[in-house]
């Protein structure tokens, strides 16, 4: 295993001279440069060093043509998933995928045929229902359930009444993104139920595993039961782990032999080749070397999330952020702010110059809140804080609430 060394988060790369997506969009999404951007699922937080030296040392042979992914890229996938989230698979389990989002839209291809059902538990990572609608299948709504914690919870009685004998296949966020949810055992269990009793196969978008905060555990889909495993196709990733998503690598994980040549079946339609040389080696060290940094990493991104945490409290009669057990990205509910969904993303932009997702984007049921992505240093975490704090003052202020 890797030598135990401390990673500092302190500050991170500039990285407005790059192509970077979160600030080359800043105009065209806010309609100007001077916003912070805090969207985009990626971390302004350096990729890691044990990463960027096996590229490094790849490139040191002068030749970078077609290559397979090295089966030691998969096994090191393997022996992660089976150390830290006790699932087991063998390297002829994985597909390669350059995205997780082109991975769902395989498997809406083998799974449905046009005009038939898949299940998508909203608000949700838009790509989910508009690969449902783009690819012209049923969009089968299942909204979460607001608890009274403020979490949120499957809606089991709306998913039954939902299902007809088109419904074939439920896209499941496990970590949710955006509403912070590990799920427990008896919650997927209750999916699982459902699913079985209608021959609905389940796509479990795994890639915000890693993630996970405090006490709360991920348990894949696929380890529920032998049950669970055999109608389950499983999306793991470093791209959010270890800020790789430039890397464009990811893998597709089935154990059920049947499903997994039906998923090839539309895979090999398009031509997903190999993907990048660099990505391989990439991918490969991170899974055998990246245990230290994550543990690091994710005290340093809880650390984040409890000053956003420390500001809504304080600014309660506006902001209530959804609590989190996974991800980076804080789920905030604006209606304190008494203003349409227009109105609270100008808010952010003109008042805080904070560059958001607004919450509408991702379903109807996402109007209200607007997601804040805290993977940052803790530098640029400070400048966020500062930002919203005299946003919210102000508004306080001329409300005449001080
Ligand atoms: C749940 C979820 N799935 C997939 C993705 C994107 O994965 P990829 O870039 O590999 O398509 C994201 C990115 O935010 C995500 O949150």
């Amino acid at each position: 295993m890797e030598e135990k060394v401390s990673y500092d988060f302190s500050h991170s790369a500039c990285r407005k001279d790059t192509n970077a997506e979160k600030y080359t969009l800043r105009e065209e999404l806010f309609g100007t440069v001077d916003v912070e951007p805090a969207w985009v699922a990626d971390m302004d937080i350096d990729t890691p060093d044990f990463v960027l030296n096996a590229v490094r040392k790849r490139l040191d042979h002068p030749i970078i043509g077609y290559e397979e992914v090295p089966d030691s890229a998969f096994e090191a996938q393997c022996s992660w998933l089976e150390k830290r989230h006790g699932i087991s698979y063998k390297r002829a389990d994985m597909i390669y995928s350059h995205s997780v989002v082109a991975s769902i839209r395989v498997a809406i291809e083998a799974f449905t045929k046009k005009g038939e059902g898949v299940i998508v538990q909203t608000p949700i990572y838009p790509p989910f229902f508009h690969s449902v609608l783009e690819l012209e299948r049923k969009f089968v709504k299942n909204p979460l359930k607001k608890r009274e914690d403020g979490k949120y919870a499957f809606d089991i009685q709306d998913l039954k009444s939902k299902i007809d004998s088109d419904t074939k296949l439920l896209l499941l966020c496990s970590p949710h993104n955006p509403v912070g949810r590990v799920w427990t055992r008896e919650e997927l269990l209750s999916i699982l139920e459902v699913c079985i009793e209608n021959n609905i196969v389940v796509l479990a978008d795994e890639v915000h595993s890693d993630l996970v905060y405090g006490e709360n555990k991920h348990i894949p889909f696929a380890s529920l039961s032998k049950a669970a495993s055999d109608i389950t196709l499983s999306t793991y990733g470093v791209g959010k782990t270890f800020n790789m998503a430039g890397f464009a690598m990811s893998s597709v994980a089935i154990h059920n032999q049947e499903l997994k040549e039906k998923f090839l079946k539309a895979y090999n339609r398009i031509h997903f080749a190999q993907g990048s040389v660099l990505s391989h080696v990439a991918f490969e060290a991170a899974y055998k070397e990246g245990e230290y940094w994550l543990e690091d990493l994710k005290k340093h991104l809880y650390s984040n999330y409890l000053q956003l945490e420390e500001l809504c409290h304080e600014y309660n009669e506006f902001l209530k952020l959804t609590p989190i057990e996974a991800t980076y990205l804080a789920w905030i509910d604006c209606h304190g702010l008494e203003l349409k969904d227009k109105k609270i993303r100008e808010f952010f932009i003109n008042e805080a110059k904070l560059g958001l997702n607004a919450g509408i984007s991702f379903g109807r049921e996402g109007s209200g809140y607007m997601r804040l992505n805290f993977a940052v240093s803790s530098a640029k975490m400070l400048l966020i804080i500062e930002r919203l704090k005299t946003a919210l003052e102000n508004r306080r202020k001329s409300l005449g609430n001080n």
